[in-house]
């Protein structure tokens, strides 16, 4: 990697695809006949379907089940989720979300009975308590659930025993207080990812979840490299924005400073073990 950022901009390209590793479809059976364009299609972040694919595994999804995709972009995962479990799927967002568009997008691959886009404040969820089987988040619960009473809140949405699965990308370890600045792509933002143990304390602190799993997902550094690979294929970086070029250069940095997978993704699945407690936040704040 070190070599390819020294010829930066001019950076040989099909040399430096060849050096990232990939994945294929053939590697979760859910994923088959997929392209790598539908596997990475208006999902912001790394993994793209591979890790969908993942958490949905996590969480035991079964038809019928009722299912909140949690600040879901375009709602692209709640498409795959209604279409490849037949699972109904509520998805929330509340910049991202286009409902007529989404609904569009499902009633053309055939799930439009299954998939209700709701545009909404992650805080001001507009669902009868204990309403989800599952909860599904990717790559967004560090932008509002580090807050310690954003747990209780969501739970209240979420049936007993119901479980809830985060992925995103994060931190192996806590940021030391003097780290390197080739970890800190998207600063601020970062300081919210933390480490797989800080997720665990996190939730189980609050003493109504059960924590299952909270890991550096073990492919890791794949989905990093296959995102980046993804991207290199489909864009050269010579007829990329200014912007979008540095963002890829960031990147690229990123993994080159990386030799140990400090920057890692967060598979976290929780289960509800208990009702939140009537507290003042439930009146006060969320
Ligand atoms: C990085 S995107 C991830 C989107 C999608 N889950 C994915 O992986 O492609 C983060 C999403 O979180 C949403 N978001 C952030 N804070 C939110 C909040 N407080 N309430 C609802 N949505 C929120 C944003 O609108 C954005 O669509």
């Amino acid at each position: 990697m070190e070599s390819f950022l020294k010829q930066w901009p001019r950076v040989d390209r099909a040399a430096l695809i060849a050096s990232l590793q990939t994945l294929g479809p053939e590697s979760r059976p859910v994923l088959k006949n997929l392209s790598r364009a539908e596997i990475y299609r208006d999902i912001h972040g790394q993994g793209g379907l591979f890790f969908v694919a993942d958490m949905a595994d996590e969480l035991g999804l079964k038809p019928g089940m009722r299912v909140l995709d949690l600040a879901c972009g375009g709602g692209t995962t709640a498409v795959f989720l209604a279409k490849r479990y037949g699972v109904q799927v509520w998805a929330v967002d509340k910049n991202e979300m286009d409902e007529g568009k989404l609904a569009q997008r499902a009633q053309d691959a055939g799930v439009g009975g299954l998939v209700v886009p709701v545009k909404a404040e992650a805080h001001a969820l507009p669902f009868a308590m204990e309403f989800f089987d599952a909860v599904f988040c990717l790559n967004s619960y560090f932008y509002f659930g580090t807050d310690d009473l954003y747990l209780p809140y969501l739970l209240k949405f979420v049936k007993m025993g119901a479980k809830i699965c985060v992925g995103s990308p994060c931190y192996r370890d806590e940021l030391p207080s003097n780290p390197r600045p080739e970890l800190l792509v998207e600063f601020p933002d970062c300081l919210a990812v933390h480490s797989p143990a800080w997720w665990r304390r996190h939730f189980e602190k609050i003493g109504i979840v059960l924590v299952l799993k909270s890991v550096c997902h073990p492919q890791s550094r794949i989905f990093w490299e296959d995102w980046l690979r993804q991207w290199l294929e489909t864009r050269d970086p010579a007829d990329m924005s200014p912007g979008e070029r540095e963002g890829l250069l960031a990147f690229l940095q990123l993994l080159a400073a990386d030799a140990d997978g400090f920057v890692s993704h967060l598979l976290l699945v929780a289960e509800k073990s208990a009702p939140p407690a009537p507290s003042p936040s439930q009146y006060y704040s969320a």
